[in-house]
């Protein structure tokens, strides 16, 4: 298949002629300054453009002033020359005022070109969103990522996380890519869910249990509930009103009368039925048998927010063979590290007719695709992060790009560990057949011992999921590990066990409950079919390309305990 030619954010191979951005009243910066000839071909062209100002400096005793405007398409600004009586250069000067304008490409004078070699006479302003310096939270100073954590709504008007934003739609669409060019069909997995994928009980619970609660307490202390003395009230009415109706039909009375007496009668019963139903509310979360009643939450069962779309692209892989999902998921763990999310986003694929070998494969050939594109398409992006992040971004999208990956067992991965701590090297944590690999020793592989990334597989079936396939050894489970230096683990995946009796044995000896796994073993019931999938953690994809330290800084709305803005 070809490679798309859809217009993207990302991609440098521009024709040399100016774009207009579609369903906006503007040209791209990006196609004026990312050209072969940096722009100066243009001159003499008359354009609007439209963007916020990164700088700003009134010259000439206040007769004119040079802007620096950037508009989202690329890192570079475009420089804008205004002149005061074209507008008030107070006005258009501060960091952070957005400006729609129409002007004319000029060359800028000779003693005047430094970096530029094109630059916007403005001619007209056709809109300023104007900033008072005074209280824009972002100056134009250097501001730390830590601080502009703080200010999520404005920061993606910095150079970094606009730049990681690109970088990211970048990555997003070169996955998109990756899959359907090898014929894997894009499936959506639910959000809510009733399942536990990874059994680790690392779930955020979606109820409306809490809400319907305090929505109670405030109307009962509104409209006191009824006493039992209204309620034996109310049903005295009933009696009262039914023995009218009796009497009226044993005196033979006349239809009329009796109607009304029967509309009476209905009419208290009606109100009986409404008494008795508030005297029955409590406040607080229902409860059937000393436990919370689920029975009344929304779903009328537990739910949760998924820790994984694997479960339920599993469906999808048993009938459609090659299918990934690409969402949020959401993980409960109490941890601070600059590798962690509440809330971060996955890429799952499952393949049916595909074992643990395949699987290392697909990971591989993708994440080195995930390099590629960005060299291909984020150049500019990328050089910027050099500057500014990390010296070795770029030789490190080469080298993933370019070399195949190391793989080990587990247990070769241990022995490694093991003579590295006999050499003297210093772990936290022990190292000995059976633990679970630690940050300190994905590291020490794939930076120290290898300088490249590192498929472990094999792992000891202690540590690891309940459907992943146990090897013939019954000791270990056909489960791979994608270690890369940076962030190590960024990508988990396995051979699902496709024997029924086998999985139904591993779910119970991990003290699981069978029922809501039913459906899952279904899948083995019927036709069951090797497969394989993996989980790509998107951010630390992006981590690892970026070079950024702290995975809150590379998703637009980080969540981890204490914080969820907006
Ligand atoms: O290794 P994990 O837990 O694997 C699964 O969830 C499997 N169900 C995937 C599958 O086989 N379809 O998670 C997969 C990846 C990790 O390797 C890591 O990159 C990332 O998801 N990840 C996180 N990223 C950010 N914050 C967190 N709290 C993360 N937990 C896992
Ligand atoms: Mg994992």
């Amino acid at each position: 298949m070809a490679e798309p030619t859809l217009p993207s954010l990302n991609n440098l191979t521009l024709s040399d002629t100016i774009t207009e951005a579609e369903f906006s009243q503007r040209v791209l910066i990006r196609s004026i300054l990312c050209r072969s000839d940096s722009g100066a071909g243009l001159a003499g062209q008359t354009i609007k453009v439209g963007g916020w100002v990164k700088k700003g400096r009134e010259q000439g005793k206040g007769t004119f002033a040079f802007l620096e405007l950037n508009d989202g398409s690329c890192p570079s600004n475009l420089q804008l020359i205004i002149y005061a009586d074209v507008a008030p250069l107070g006005q258009v000067v501060p960091t952070g005022t957005c400006l729609h304008v129409e002007g004319v490409l000029q060359m800028p004078p000779e003693d005047k070109q430094g970096k530029q070699s094109i630059e916007l006479k403005v001619v007209k302003v056709l809109e300023v969103g104007s900033v008072d310096p005074a209280k824009y939270p972002l100056p134009k100073t250097r501001l730390t990522l830590e601080f502009l954590r703080d200010y999520v709504h404005l920061r993606p008007r910095t150079n970094t996380i606009s730049a990681i934003a690109r970088i990211r739609n970048a990555l997003a669409y070169a996955t998109h890519t990756f899959f359907q060019k090898h014929g894997f069909l894009y499936v959506h997995t639910p959000i809510i869910t009733t399942s536990d994928c990874e059994g680790a009980g690392e779930m955020f619970q979606v109820t409306t249990l809490i809400n319907e609660a305090e929505k109670l307490e405030k109307e009962l202390v509104k409209n006191p509930p009824p006493s039992q003395e209204d309620v034996d009230l109310a049903r005295s009415v009933v009696k009262e009103k039914g023995e009218i109706v009796a009497k009226l039909k044993s005196d033979k009375a006349g239809k009329p009368e009796i109607t009304a007496a029967v509309a009476e009668l209905t009419k208290a019963k009606e109100n009986l039925s409404k008494v008795e139903e508030r005297f029955k509310l409590k406040p607080g979360i229902p409860k059937k048998d000393g436990k919370v009643d689920y029975g009344q939450d929304f779903f009328a069962r537990q739910a949760f927010l998924t820790v994984s779309g694997q479960l339920q692209v599993e469906t999808f892989a048993c009938a459609l063979s090659s299918v990934y999902t690409f969402g949020p998921t959401f993980r409960a763990e109490n941890s601070h590290t600059s590798r962690h999310l509440a809330e971060f986003w996955m890429v799952e694929p499952e393949i049916a007719f595909a074992d643990i070998e395949d699987d290392m494969k697909c990971a591989e050939a993708y994440v080195r695709f995930l390099c590629q594109w960005l060299l291909d398409n984020c150049l500019d992006d990328m050089e910027f992060m050099v500057e500014k992040f990390d010296k070795k971004a770029i030789e490190r999208l080469k080298m993933v790009a370019s070399t195949n990956f190391v793989r080990l067992s587990y247990t070769e991965a241990v022995t490694i560990l093991e003579e590295a701590v006999s050499k003297g090297h210093k772990f936290e944590n022990k190292v000995e057949w059976g633990i679970d690999l630690a940050s300190e020793h994905e590291k020490y592989l794939t930076e120290t011992k290898f300088e490249s990334p590192v498929i472990v597989y094999n792992y000891p079936k202690g540590i690891k999921a309940f459907y992943m396939k146990v090897n013939p050894d019954k000791k270990t489970v056909a489960a791979m590990d994608v270690l890369v230096p940076k962030v190590g683990e960024l990508i988990g995946g396995s051979q699902r066990e496709e024997n029924y009796e086998v999985i139904k044995e591993r779910i119970l000896e991990m003290g699981l409950p069978l029922e809501p796994y039913e459906w899952y073993l279904d899948l083995r019931r019927y036709g069951t079919v090797k497969h394989s999938g993996f989980g790509l953690g998107f951010e630390r994809m992006i981590l690892f390309a970026t070079g950024i330290d702290n995975i809150r800084d590379v998703i637009p709305f980080p969540r981890y305990p204490g914080r969820a803005d907006l």
